[in-house]
């Protein structure tokens, strides 16, 4: 079997833990890794070339143009994915690009561009997408076990301490709390939702100009909603709910990557001969308690799904297979899709006065 060689641009926190979820797929291999500092870019390619040896390169473009390298992981700070995954995309690299895919809907247009124009694979690094957790909960929504959903809401928060030059809190690297974990609960309404009909946002920036803090609540098609926050300031509970007609869902912490959750479903008793149902205005009103006690909670089920072991195992899989059926987006987290999620958070963060430098 071919091995499907990898290349890593950014050796920083997160590039260690798509090393070792490349050793979990099988027919994937981390080939090079780039850095601005051949230092770092060596030290990376030792930790992760026990077995089969990494290139490190100290420039980007050097990873870009080594004709070994099938497809490239973007790990750099938000501010440079849309300059990384470009150079990439030019030299005919298939892309997977760290979320959020770029800064503004803007740049992800660019991106996308760069992608159809040199017919090279580009998706977002959204990992929670191919979780079985978002497979199980997309099967039991389709199987219309929650009714016709109704509302959404999730949080993610934990405490950032302040630091001006940081990735989280500095606008040229992208900082702000809705683009590196507000993104979680966005993608889950997104997701399950489609386009916002209306945004209403509200938070509080840092001393940068960064949202440190970030609420929003979204109006979807024919009245259903879903409330989201992402906040840096303090540890949320970082739960979730999913509601419908007949039944929801709610996982518990940390939901985005949890391998289990509850399903509370509710049951109509079955038709009386008496009932409205079956019999139209010939029956009385019913009474509020009547009505109470046509809807009744069934037991609480724990769902419980395949253990996940490291999570970036799935999205490398999805890579893999569009790279070698000749696709250029991913049917499961396609282009549109992407810039859905981008428009959106250009919404919610102009209402909230966040607005990057390269705007
Ligand atoms: N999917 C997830 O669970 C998850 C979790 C955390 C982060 N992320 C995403 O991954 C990306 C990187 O996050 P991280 O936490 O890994 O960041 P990090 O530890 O700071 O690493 C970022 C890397 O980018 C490179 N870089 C290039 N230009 C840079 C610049 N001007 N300033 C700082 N670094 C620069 C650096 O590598 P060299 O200097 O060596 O080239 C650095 O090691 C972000 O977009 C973030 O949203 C995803």
């Amino acid at each position: 079997m071919k091995q499907f060689t990898w290349g890593i641009i950014g050796p920083g926190k997160i590039a260690n833990k798509f090393a070792l979820a490349l050793t979990l797929v099988e027919g994937a291999r981390l080939g090079a890794v780039a850095s601005r500092d051949i230092a770092r870019a060596r030290s990376f390619a030792e930790t992760h070339g026990k077995t089969t040896p990494v290139n490190a390169y100290d420039s980007y473009q050097q990873l870009a143009t080594d004709p070994s390298i099938d497809a490239i992981y973007i790990a750099t700070p938000h501010g440079y994915h849309a300059e990384h995954a470009i150079l990439c995309l030019n030299h005919g690299k298939a892309v997977l690009c760290e979320k959020p895919m770029a800064l503004s809907a803007r740049q992800v247009n660019e991106m996308i561009d760069a992608a159809r124009t040199n017919h090279a694979f580009l998706m977002e690094a959204m990992w929670t997408r191919f979780l079985p957790l978002t497979e199980q909960i997309d099967q039991l929504i389709g199987d219309g076990q929650l009714g016709d959903l109704r509302y959404i809401r999730a949080d993610f928060g934990f405490h950032a301490p302040f630091n001006p030059d940081g990735r989280l809190y500095d606008l040229r690297l992208g900082g702000g709390s809705l683009l590196d974990i507000g993104i979680y609960p966005l993608f889950l309404c997104l997701h399950l939702l489609g386009e916002p009909e209306t945004i209403t946002a509200a938070g509080h920036l840092a001393p940068t100009g960064a949202d440190d803090t970030c609420h929003a609540i979204l109006q979807f098609r024919e009245g259903r909603s879903a409330v989201i926050s992402s906040n840096l300031t303090c540890q949320t509970s970082i739960t979730a709910e999913i509601a419908g007609t007949h039944g929801a869902i709610q996982i518990p912490t940390p939901w985005y990557k949890n391998d289990r959750f509850t399903l509370q479903q509710t049951t109509q008793p079955p038709a009386s001969p008496q009932s409205p149902a079956t019999t139209g205005s010939l029956n009385p009103p019913q009474s509020p308690a009547t009505i109470r006690s046509s809807i009744l909670p069934r037991d609480p089920q724990l769902i419980q799904l395949e253990p996940m072991i490291n999570g970036f195992e799935y999205q490398i899989r999805e890579t893999i297979h569009c790279v070698s059926s000749n696709l250029i987006e991913s049917p499961k987290m396609s282009f549109d899709f992407s810039l859905l999620m981008a428009r959106t958070m250009d919404t919610i963060r102009t209402q909230l006065g966040v607005r990057y430098p390269t705007e």
